[in-house]
């Protein structure tokens, strides 16, 4: 009976596929997704590196098989909810290139900052994105029928590469309730985080900003990984 239950719960589950998943940000996301029990394959340009960061999150998370490594595109096909990890300067065109991977009913959770430094500029400022933000643009360059959310753009890698709790609020804005409600229960598997309701996508120009002062703030207390708390919701 038990067996039944866990097999109909697996049925259930999303599959997490993380575009851009060798990176620091998709690798911090997949294994503490892994950790959680979550069933995630890494995405790559390239499917041999996407197979190795997938065993050696595999290996240090007691996920095994639960994460595997795939070329983005297989990786798009074969999930329920795909986190975009990529550099700002490579978002559209590998968004345009998997655009037909895409099933409909896919969620993407956007977690792309537009920091000047993807072409060069200043880490701690934002390029100005002519959608709004870099969530708006990606909404713009999917398939109908797929829903964007934008989340998780302020939880530094660093935070995430380390084991114990994180300490930050995640920010969810969309415009698809069910998107926000999916990216808000995976953002809250990682220990530590709570997850915000946003209000719509275009919130997503200021959640991207923010991460810029966090940047700052790094820098000016020569830290890692500060984090955002909002105060004042109810209990
Ligand atoms: N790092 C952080 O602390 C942090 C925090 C919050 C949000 N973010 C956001 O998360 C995203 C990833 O950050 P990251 O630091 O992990 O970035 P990254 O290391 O520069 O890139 C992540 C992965 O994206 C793939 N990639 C690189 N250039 C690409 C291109 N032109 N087209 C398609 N794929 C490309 C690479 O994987 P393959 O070569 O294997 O394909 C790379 O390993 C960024 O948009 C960033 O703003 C990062």
């Amino acid at each position: 009976m038990t067996s039944i239950v866990v097999y109909l719960l697996q049925l259930m589950a999303n599959i997490i596929a993380i575009v851009g998943g060798t990176g620091p940000e998709g690798k911090g996301l997949a294994t503490r997704w892994a950790r959680a029990g979550e069933t995630v394959i890494v995405g790559s340009r390239d499917a041999e590196r996407a197979a190795i960061v997938a065993r050696e999150i595999g290996a240090a998370t007691g996920a095994g098989d639960r994460v595997t490594g795939m070329e983005n595109a297989a990786a798009v096909a074969a999930a329920d909810v795909v986190v975009l990890t990529v550099p700002f300067a490579g978002q559209a065109a590998i968004l345009k290139a998997l655009k037909s991977a895409f099933k409909p009913g896919t969620i993407v959770i956007d977690t792309t900052v537009p920091l000047a430094a993807t072409i060069g500029g200043r880490p701690t400022r934002v390029l100005g994105v002519w959608q709004g933000s870099a969530a708006q643009q990606t909404a713009e360059l999917v398939p109908k029928g797929v829903a964007v959310v934008a989340a998780l753009q302020n939880l530094s890698a660093e935070s995430l590469s380390e084991d114990g709790p994180v300490d930050c609020d995640v920010i969810v804005s969309s415009d698809d309730e069910r998107a926000k409600q999916v990216a808000s229960e995976l953002a809250e598997k990682i220990p530590g985080v709570r997850a915000i309701n946003g209000g719509p996508l275009e919130s997503a120009r200021i959640v991207e900003q923010i991460t810029a002062l966090l940047i700052q703030v790094n820098i000016k207390y020569k830290i890692h990984h500060s984090g955002l708390r909002i105060t004042g919701l109810p209990r």
